[in-house]
């Protein structure tokens, strides 16, 4: 059977592109999507509820890891146009789409990275990581990510993620209490929470 999970590269998956009109929390997007591209039929709830709990400030870098077909990272760029935006997945059709709809939504000067999580990040530091992360490569790989997210935070960075609570919410809580400082609940919605982590 021919594997099209959402984060393996499949040269193989044919393509059926579709066109999502929507509004979010009050501003209109369009949104090009593919097969083979997590939430590819509607924006994740997840999503939703992690971005409608986020407090952003002026003039800040953010990064959006695991950015799929560029929701966060477009949402967020329209939103706080002064903020620097970096893009980052492993799938070379969702980075695709992410340029193709940062084009369509008028949105200029975002940096867009094909790398497995951090590895092609060198150094660099944000002030915010935002992530829906992919929850089905497993906790030992996703705790590592978060690991290594706190290295790539500026002083007084926030690294937030969206977790569903019967997805373990509670144990990534955990985890991450063992990393970092302080940790936040932003939000819980439609049994989605918002998790946010300070260094
Ligand atoms: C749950 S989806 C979220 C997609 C998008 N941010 C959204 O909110 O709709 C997780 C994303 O992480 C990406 N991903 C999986 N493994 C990754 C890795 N090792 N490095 C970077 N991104 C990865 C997947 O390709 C997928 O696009």
């Amino acid at each position: 059977m021919k594997n099209s999970h959402y984060f393996i590269n499949d040269s193989s998956l044919s393509s059926q592109k579709k066109r999502l009109d929507v509004s979010i929390l009050g501003a209109s997007f369009v949104f090009h999507t593919d097969l083979g591209i997590f939430s590819k039929d509607r924006i994740d709830q997840g999503t939703l509820v992690l971005l409608k709990s986020l407090k952003i400030e002026e003039n800040k870098s953010i990064l959006d890891m695991g950015c799929g077909y560029g929701v966060i990272g477009v949402y967020l760029k329209k939103l706080y146009p002064n903020c620097k935006v970096t893009m980052v997945d492993v799938v070379d059709r969702a980075l695709a789409l992410a340029k193709e709809n940062s084009i369509v939504n008028n949105i200029k000067d975002v940096e867009i990275i094909n790398s497995n999580f951090f590895e092609k990040l060198n150094e660099n530091k944000f002030d915010y990581i935002i992530s829906n992360p992919p929850i089905r490569i497993g906790k030992i790989k996703l705790f590592e990510f978060y690991a290594s997210a706190k290295n790539h935070l500026n002083e007084n960075g926030k690294f937030v993620i969206v977790v569903r609570k019967d997805q373990g919410a509670l144990s990534h809580i955990k985890n991450l209490e063992n990393i970092y400082k302080i940790i936040n609940v932003l939000d819980k919605d439609y049994g989605y929470w918002v998790i946010e982590s300070c260094i």
